[in-house]
């Protein structure tokens, strides 16, 4: 410890008063006693443990590098960082070169590349899960105690000299002031890949079943134990909840008939509660698994689509299987759920995002050779990079109708008044907003990214840069770098101090965009990931259950092998709309289509 902050700390003690300039001097160099992991000095994913007051080491096992930083390469880490492609140059030959691709979907090359994808991408979320928001290392509580997120990096330690360690300033930027000049939209700014509305409820449709964030402001607790692909949106995420939701018959889903169609029932009807406000009465109130699905028209659509799906497919099974009880058909035809899930997720719905002209597969044998864990854990990260607000619009077109915000949230009348094939047919053919790039988040939900970056401070995520490096991206060297502009990047730069300290989540939304894409790098990168990992560590993916008795016999297995977003709306609606994750080609927008017109159905 250097002389004079000795005596300065001397000086505290007899005056009982400290100079202002104290906690600034004394934590400038590692050799004070800043806790020296604030530095985040090990690379490459390796582990810092502090020793004695001043100390500390690099855990490097089997990261590939050694050395008091983890730096140094061994010799094969070394050949494959040399040979490895920067993430933009796959991305650019993943999106490019039309007649390769058409090439290489038709033979084994496919099967191959597909593979590499799922393994690259899972191999960099840690499974086992290791650390939480309460506990900065490896241990038996962080590990079992599932009502936490999990986390891929450990929170900046407690006592670190800035709120992002040891880089930035001591105060961290307004988040309403953060969000309100960089975030908030000046004039709507469709996605440039053609991303519609159908597209973006989906998304949050999809990801409510496993983010449920519980006790909000605190250490990252989730209501949604399945921690993935759970169906908890549709059946709740609990037992008495389900049974309330059951019919008891056939295995099927209570449900009302409204002009002649399928919705889901009423709260009345059944046992469970939804979050409403309090001017919508309980018969108005639509019972979904999941209790906030009736913020959104969007929502409850995609809701009442499953609905009808799971009773449609109870009905094929039991035709199959006559002897079978209620509970047998009810659980097998969940299990079906799931799976019709995870194949439009990865086939249509990541296949829209990622732009790849390679074609996407959902075939969890490609897994069976390679060593890959079956369990997954939700993470606060991903929950936090999911709050893609920026695709919301600035009022909604149904059916010549133009909605504003204000009567389409929590308008219970909305979905019975169209219908579900006019929504399909609004939702599909209205552009959603581009995501990254900053400037598009509407208005009304502009709070709630205010409350994305209060929630991160409170859970101390570390910082952007941290996280690039995690992800074996490069970190960031200048914000000119990042925004790949020079007024916000100045402007950044002002209110952050270093961009060593820029923030994880206001990042992935201002990082520059990849031409013409819904985002920036680092959101694919790291999004991927996490995604992947999700969908294919599924129960349902694994060597043990990935065969047609589990799915009921070959009929149900082929119905997950065969579910499309198209069959999952034209098979429960009377007529069948232009439906899909992206706006139609051309600009004469297809009317409605008639079933008998898709003979592939
Ligand atoms: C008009 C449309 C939307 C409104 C009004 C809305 C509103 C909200 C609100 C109020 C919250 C809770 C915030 C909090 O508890 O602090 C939330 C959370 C969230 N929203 Fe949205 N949202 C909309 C659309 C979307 C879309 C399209 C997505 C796309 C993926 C999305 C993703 C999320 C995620 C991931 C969370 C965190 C959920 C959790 O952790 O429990 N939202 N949203
Ligand atoms: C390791 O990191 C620390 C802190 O960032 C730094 O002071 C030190 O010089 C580094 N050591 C080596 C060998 O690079
Ligand atoms: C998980 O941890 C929280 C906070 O420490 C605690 O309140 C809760 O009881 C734990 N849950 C279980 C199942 O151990
Ligand atoms: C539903 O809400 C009511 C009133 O808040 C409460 O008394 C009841 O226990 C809740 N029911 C369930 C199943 O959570
Ligand atoms: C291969 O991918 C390209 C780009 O998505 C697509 O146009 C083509 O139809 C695909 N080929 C096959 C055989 O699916
Ligand atoms: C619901 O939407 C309809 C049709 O746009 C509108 O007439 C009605 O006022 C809305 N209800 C509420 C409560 O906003």
């Amino acid at each position: 410890m250097k002389v004079n902050s000795v005596l300065l700390i001397w000086a505290c003690i007899l005056l009982q008063e400290c100079p202002l300039t104290l906690s600034e001097e004394d934590n400038s160099e590692p050799g004070d006693n800043v806790n020296p992991c604030c530095y985040y000095p090990c690379q490459h994913w390796g582990v810092c443990v502090r020793f004695g007051l001043d100390r500390y080491e690099c855990d490097c096992t089997r990261t590939g590098y050694y050395g008091e930083n983890c730096t140094i390469p061994e010799f094969w880490s070394g050949v494959f960082e040399f040979l490895r492609p920067s993430p933009n140059s796959v991305h650019y030959i993943l999106t490019h070169f039309r007649w390769l691709w058409d090439l290489i979907n038709k033979t084994f090359l496919r099967d191959f590349l597909m593979r590499m994808v799922l393994t690259v991408r899972s191999n960099l979320i840690p499974s086992p899960p290791t650390y939480n928001s309460k506990y900065d290392y490896i241990n038996w509580e962080s590990y079992s105690n599932i009502t936490y997120y999990t986390r891929l990096l450990p929170p900046v330690p407690l006592d670190c000299p800035t709120p992002m360690g040891t880089k930035g300033k001591i105060q961290l930027p307004d988040p309403k002031l953060l969000v309100e000049k960089f975030m908030l939209r000046r004039k709507f700014r469709p996605d440039p890949q053609g991303t519609n509305l159908m597209f973006a409820f989906f998304a949050q449709h999809f990801t409510h079943q496993f983010f449920k964030t519980h006790n909000r402001v605190g250490l990252g607790f989730t209501k949604a134990l399945g921690h993935g692909v759970d169906a908890g949106h549709v059946y709740g995420d609990n037992l008495d909840r389900q049974l309330d939701l059951r019919l008891h018959r056939d295995g099927k889903l209570k449900y009302q008939i409204i002009k002649g169609e399928m919705y889901p029932p009423t709260v009345t009807e059944t046992n469970v509660n939804m979050s409403y406000p309090k001017s919508v009465p309980p018969e108005g109130q639509m019972a979904i698994g999941q209790e906030v699905f009736g913020l959104l028209p969007g929502l409850s659509m995609y809701a009442t689509l499953w609905l009808r799906e799971h009773n449609r497919v109870c009905d094929i099974l039991k035709k199959e299987h006559p002897t079978w009880g209620d509970e047998q058909l009810f659980q097998t035809t969940r299990l079906i759920i799931i799976g019709e899930t995870i194949r439009i997720v990865i086939e249509e719905y990541v296949q829209h995002l990622s732009g790849y002209y390679l074609k996407l597969k959902f075939d969890p044998t490609l897994l069976f050779r390679s060593q890959f864990q079956y369990q997954n854990r939700i993470a606060v990260e991903f929950n936090q990079l999911y709050h893609w607000h920026p695709l919301m619009p600035d009022s909604f077109f149904i059916d010549g109708d133009e909605i504003p915000y204000s009567q389409f949230i929590y308008n219970t009348s909305l979905l019975t008044h169209y219908g579900i094939e006019k929504l399909v047919q609004a939702f599909s053919t209205q552009a959603a907003g581009q995501v990254g790039g900053g400037h598009n988040m509407h208005q009304v939900v502009t709070r709630v990214a205010e409350g994305v970056i209060k929630e991160s401070r409170e859970l101390r995520l570390r910082p952007f840069n941290e996280y690039r490096k995690r992800f074996n991206l490069k970190p960031y060297t200048s914000f000119s770098e990042f925004t790949g502009e020079k007024k916000i990047a100045r402007e950044l730069e002002e209110l952050y101090g270093d961009i060593d300290a820029l923030e994880f989540y206001p990042a992935l939304l201002l990082e520059k965009t990849r031409p013409g894409n819904i985002f920036g790098e680092s959101m694919v990168e790291m999004g991927a990931p996490f995604s992947l990992k999700g969908l294919l560590g599924n129960p349902i993916c694994s060597p043990e259950y990935w065969k047609p008795s589990t799915f009921g016999g070959q009929i149900g297995f082929d119905i997950v092998n065969s579910a499309t977003l198209e069959k999952l709306v034209c098979l429960n609606t009377k007529w069948c709309p232009y439906v899909a994750f992206y706006l139609p080609p051309s600009d004469s927008h297809q009317q409605g289509k008639t079933i008998e017109s898709r003979s592939e159905l």
